[in-house]
């Protein structure tokens, strides 16, 4: 991994996306859009009303991988977290995903022969697309408000394992859908460089591998969020709570 140059405050908006355009759908998550002039970030993020060490870290964290001031970020309001990451959810639902979709049925549509392959990957994609989904509406309904309730009480009058078990929160389960959906998208890109029969138009297979590339990159920084700065933040305010009500 090589180290990349680093956005901050003075750097100029446009200057970012010219840096690097895959922060686009990053930066729009923030609610903020195109049409920066000569603004730097400083400047936009007070604009949009945002705050900025935490735009900054985000954005470092995903445009370079040897970023990732986990205590720093570990420090940020749980709230400030999870509303990032439930729009990303929506990002994903709203966007990834039926565009994907389409990419898959437009390869489709340009198969020459039988197409038995294809089906293949339309299938794999049809149950990877329920899995993630899935995997979401699980966080947004167990994992995002556990950890919400826990930082809103000050103490705990019922044992933690029953809030935990109240919210139906599990760190295996959790675990497990993280590796499935991640190495699953690794599979589909698989399935299509290594083993699919090459009757089909190549800029539309072309156009397919690239968006998956983009969308692997996004989820695997999403999930490392929720790893990484989310999962330890929950752990240490149980360790807490337990040494409060011991
Ligand atoms: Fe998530
Ligand atoms: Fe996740």
């Amino acid at each position: 991994m090589t180290q990349q140059q680093l956005v901050t405050a003075g750097t100029k908006m446009a200057d970012v996306i010219h840096m690097n355009h895959l922060l686009l759908p990053v930066i729009n998550r923030f609610g903020i859009r195109l049409g920066f002039g000569d603004q730097t970030v400083e400047e936009v993020c007070a604009q949009y009303d945002v705050n900025l060490s935490f735009f900054l870290d985000i954005v470092n964290a995903y445009h370079d991988e040897t970023y990732f001031p986990r205590e720093k970020m570990r420090a940020y309001p749980v709230d400030m977290i999870v509303d990032y990451l439930l729009k990303t959810h929506d990002f994903y639902r709203q966007k990834m995903l039926p565009e994907t979709q389409q990419l898959v049925e437009d390869l489709i549509g340009s198969c020459s022969t039988d197409c038995d392959n294809l089906g293949m990957i339309k299938d794999f994609f049809s149950k990877y697309k329920k899995e993630l989904e899935n995997h979401l509406r699980s966080e947004e309904e167990h994992f995002f408000p556990y950890v919400q309730a826990l930082t809103r009480i000050g103490q705990v009058s019922q044992g933690l394992e029953e809030i935990r078990s109240a919210y139906n929160f599990s760190y295996d389960a959790h675990s497990e859908e993280h590796e499935n959906v991640v190495s699953k998208m690794l599979d589909l890109k698989n399935i299509i460089i290594k083993y699919l029969p090459p009757d089909y138009d190549n800029a539309l297979c072309n156009n397919l591998l690239y968006w998956l590339f983009i969308f692997e990159k996004d989820l695997k920084d999403h999930e490392r969020l929720e790893d990484i700065i989310l999962l330890p933040a929950l752990r240490k305010i149980e360790q807490q709570l337990m040494q409060n009500s011991g």
